[in-house]
């Protein structure tokens, strides 16, 4: 009798089963997916119903996601992935602004908004003044950066969220002027949750996790010729700062929105400073 075909032999197969690929990237991003996977089915002797129930909480999570919702990148997100992936690509210098993750609720082709113009749908909330510079990581200011803006409504929810909310409720996008200045107005942000109603959702309650995301305005920056910067500025009033469900919060990103009008700049790096972009 042969010896039985040991976990490695079969590793080893999948892992051949790609030495055909024609773009070696591909490839080896593959080999390593596999290698874990493998890897992650040992370690835990995965059952078959623990497997199964794998797929099915998988194939939910694709059933949910349509252009307006996105169970994803809410997954990556609760795991710790996107953020991870955050850091491993960041490779900024020490001052430039810290990244943290998009999130699912990000919308291109948001309206233009002037200086100090509000992205809130109407008056009827607090609102602040955030005011800044965008300038580079040697000190220049940027002028005519873009600052895509975007923030949960006032009821807790994004307006891609509800129906009743007004498309582009809470989104703008500003630019600097010639000396990289800006001015952003928008609503207090609150703490809201991320949304249960989906296998993301069942896997927080099931593990005892909260959905909470503390109170947060996003901002993606852009220039040009710099490095964009897709992060948050988080209010220091949140209870929920040491416990988001995405794992976002940085020290340097957090802000009193209770002074109304708050200073937060926005430090961008050189494209030439990126080591993958030097021959
Ligand atoms: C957000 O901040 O919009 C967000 C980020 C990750 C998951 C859910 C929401
Ligand atoms: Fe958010």
């Amino acid at each position: 009798m042969s010896p039985a075909f040991t976990n490695d032999q079969h590793l080893n197969d999948v892992l051949a089963s790609f030495d055909r690929a024609t773009n070696p990237r591909l490839a080896d991003v593959l080999r390593s997916l596999v290698a874990h996977l493998h890897a992650f089915v040992i370690e835990t002797e995965l059952t078959r119903e623990e497997w199964m129930m794998g797929i099915e909480f998988l194939t939910a999570a694709g059933r949910l996601c349509d252009d307006r919702r996105q169970e994803f990148i809410l997954l990556s997100d609760t795991l710790g992935v996107s953020m991870l992936v955050e850091m491993v690509n960041q490779q900024n210098s020490d001052g430039a602004t810290e990244p943290t993750v998009l999130g699912p609720f990000y919308v291109p082709n948001a309206p233009a908004r002037k200086m100090g113009e509000s992205i809130a749908q109407d008056d009827s909330h607090d609102d602040v003044l955030i005011l800044g510079v965008v300038r580079s990581s040697r000190g220049e200011p940027l002028a005519d950066a873009s600052l895509d803006v975007w923030q949960v409504t006032p009821n807790g929810l994004y307006d891609v969220q509800d129906a009743t909310i007004t498309p582009m409720s809470s989104r703008g996008i500003y630019r600097t002027g010639a000396d990289g200045r800006f001015a952003v107005r928008t609503t207090i942000p609150v703490d809201y949750q991320i949304p249960t109603d989906g296998p993301v959702g069942r896997m927080l309650a099931a593990t005892g996790r909260p959905a909470w995301r503390p109170a947060h305005t996003h901002f993606m920056v852009s220039h040009p010729n710099y490095r964009t910067v897709i992060t948050h500025v988080f209010d220091a009033a949140s209870p929920h700062l040491k416990s988001d469900a995405v794992f976002g919060v940085r020290d340097s990103l957090i802000v009193d929105f209770a002074e109304k009008v708050l200073s937060f700049d926005f430090v961008l790096d050189p494209i030439l400073d990126d080591v993958r972009n030097q021959s």
